[in-house]
């Protein structure tokens, strides 16, 4: 009976340990992004709709992101390098965040930023971070309008 309780113990942790480890990774996650979406306020505004600055959208909403939505490596790319500004549309422009970021950092804030407005519920790792960074390391320039129209694009319908 004992070894039977036993087995039952370690089969259920089994079940259980590995979602809730991942939930407090996201949960860590969420709160360092929290603090780290400080950076991308000034643009984006403090509930993610875009500040405004006379009479002129600074950046877009969130909300309005298919990216959030359906391309995590081009979120990572946007904001590891940036977009070739269009200052027809938008009063800012989105600047590149590589050297103030490090993987941990980049994964926090994607994974508060998908969560919060792209209806994810899951989180983005240091280790993932860290491949998109190794993967563009030789990329200087900045994400360009048809990269982005193309993202658009190849999202599939909601
Ligand atoms: C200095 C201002 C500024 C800062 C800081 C900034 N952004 Fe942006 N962001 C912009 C502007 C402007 C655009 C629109 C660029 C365009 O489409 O030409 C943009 C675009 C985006 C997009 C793409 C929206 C879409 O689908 O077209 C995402 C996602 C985004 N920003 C997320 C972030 C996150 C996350 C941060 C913080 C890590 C951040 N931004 C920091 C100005 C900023």
């Amino acid at each position: 009976m004992k070894r039977f309780i036993a087995f039952t113990l370690v089969l259920m942790s089994l079940l259980i340990l590995p979602p809730s480890v991942k939930a407090d990774d996201r949960a860590k996650a969420m709160r360092h992004g929290r603090m780290k979406k400080m950076t991308c306020a000034g643009c984006h505004g403090m509930t993610g709709k875009g500040a405004q600055r006379n009479g002129k959208l600074v950046a877009p909403a969130y909300e309005d992101s298919s990216i959030l939505k359906h391309d995590p490596e081009m979120l990572a790319l946007i904001i590891l390098k940036g977009i070739e500004p269009d200052l027809g549309t938008y009063g800012g422009a989105m600047v590149g965040l590589e050297k103030v970021y490090d993987d941990h950092a980049l994964a926090s804030v994607m994974t508060y930023v998908r969560n919060k407005w792209g209806g994810h519920d899951d989180y983005i790792s240091d280790g993932q971070a860290a491949a998109w960074r190794e993967k563009y390391a030789e990329r200087t320039a900045p994400v360009t309008q048809a990269e982005l129209e193309e993202s658009r694009n190849s999202a599939s319908p909601d």
